[in-house]
């Protein structure tokens, strides 16, 4: 085969699609089609949306699942069922998408950002105990791209300094902590059903717990502050109408039979592609320690160090995308850079406290080279074809690093 890149007008490595997301079949079908007949499309009158939180719950080690609208208001109600209040701080990563953060806004506190490890992408442990000051009350691990952030030295801050822990899980569906699965070792987990998403239903999110005074907590405020047992219009807390539908549920039971299954071929790609692209000069995949027992692998992150692999990160991508590998550079700004925070554009969510904060001087250097020159990923879908498909994806990095003279050459790179 031609040496010569594709984007120069050489033959592409890859031609084929990948897998296509989402995947589904008969099953689908069948409980769509019983739903719709069975007229029962509320999660107040149908089994579905009972059954999957049942079944979710129990598949991620916890006894509570409280399904909802989506993986952003799942983080909110969960704040507020922890009695997060106005002024409470909460420690958030930087680099994870909006809701993490904005959930904390509209629950009445105040994000504060603490760095990343530069290798595993996840919160490090010592930047969020930096972090922690008298109003500190809570912490938001992001299990980035489905591998599990460093939980035993989380947990341990958390416990000593009486901190609340919500597991942010909206990549980590089925991921492991050795045989701890994601959303079961914090106080609360969440996660998120969004298309994107390992497991989706189009829009949706749950959360999980084994605390039953928070579970009862969760459960009110997504049912408009209603209390089990009592009267339909009886209301005790602030809250709203949150619930899952049936449809939506009965779409999740259908893909929750194949979760596990999917996640064990991403796991297996995932780590088999890190293992031979770690190889290429400036290709770091990310770093995942041995206590990840399994990695979602919903996103496959790496760093392309421009200096050691011989090109700039925009024209390796570009380079990449005309060779067939569907691939981005990721968020392209820590969260306290967007205009959001720059200029504290709350809403009506701005108590007296915030007023102060000046986001301009948050500084995570980790995160903000992440961002602006090392940081980029691969999707999910592509993690759940062959051997063959890795390999492809490996030669045409390989195929690129080949040509990088070309590339650093190019004018546009620059
Ligand atoms: C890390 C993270 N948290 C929360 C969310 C919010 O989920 P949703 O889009 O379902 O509101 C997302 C996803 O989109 C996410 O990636």
């Amino acid at each position: 085969m031609s040496d010569l890149l594709a984007i120069h007008g050489g033959p592409k490595t890859r031609t084929k699609p990948f897998t296509s997301w989402p995947v589904f079949g008969e099953e689908e079908e069948r409980r769509l089609l019983r739903t719709l007949r069975s007229g029962k499309w509320g999660k107040l009158h149908g089994p579905e949306t009972a059954e999957f939180e049942r079944r979710f719950a129990e598949l991620h080690g916890c006894r509570h699942g409280i399904a909802v609208v989506n993986g952003t208001v799942s983080l909110r109600i969960a704040l507020m069922a922890a009695g997060i209040q106005g002024g409470d701080e909460v420690i958030v990563p930087p680099y994870t998408f909006l809701a993490t953060a904005t959930a904390v806004v509209e629950a009445n506190a105040v994000p504060v950002f603490a760095d990343l490890e530069l290798d595993t992408f996840n919160l490090d442990p010592r930047a969020v105990e930096a972090a922690i000051t008298p109003r500190t009350r809570a912490i938001i691990p992001v299990h980035m791209a489905g591998q599990i952030a460093d939980m035993d030295a989380l947990m341990e801050i958390a416990r000593r300094h009486g901190l609340i822990v919500l597991e942010d899980a909206a990549h980590a569906h089925a991921g492991l902590w050795r045989d701890r699965p994601a959303g079961s070792m914090g106080d609360m987990g969440s996660f998120s059903f969004q298309s994107s998403k390992n497991l989706t239903c189009g829009e949706g999110g749950i959360i999980v717990t084994n605390d039953d005074r928070l579970a009862a907590a969760c459960r009110s405020i997504h049912n408009c502050g209603r209390l089990e047992g009592g009267l339909w219009y009886e209301h005790h807390v602030m809250s709203a109408n949150y619930r899952l539908g049936e449809f939506q549920a009965a779409v999740l039971n259908a893909q929750l039979d194949r979760l596990v299954e999917q996640t064990e071929t991403r796991n297996r790609n995932g780590r088999a592609l890190a293992a031979r692209l770690a190889r290429i000069p400036g290709v770091y995949p990310q770093r995942t320690p041995a206590a990840v027992g399994r990695h979602s692998y919903h996103l496959f992150l790496f760093r392309l160090r421009a200096s050691e692999f011989g090109a700039p990160r925009a024209a390796v991508l570009k380079a990449l995308e005309a060779e067939g590998i569907p691939v981005s550079g990721g968020y392209a700004l820590p969260l306290y850079r967007q205009p959001l925070f720059l200029n504290r554009a709350f809403g009506p969510y701005l108590p007296e406290e915030r007023k102060q904060l000046d986001y301009g001087n948050v500084s995570c250097p980790n995160c903000e080279r992440i961002c602006g020159e090392e940081g980029a990923w691969l999707e999910q879908s592509l993690f759940l074809g062959s051997e063959a498909d890795m390999d492809d994806i490996a030669r045409a990095f390989e195929k690129v690093h080949a040509g990088r003279a070309a590339l650093a050459a190019e004018p546009a790179a620059r």
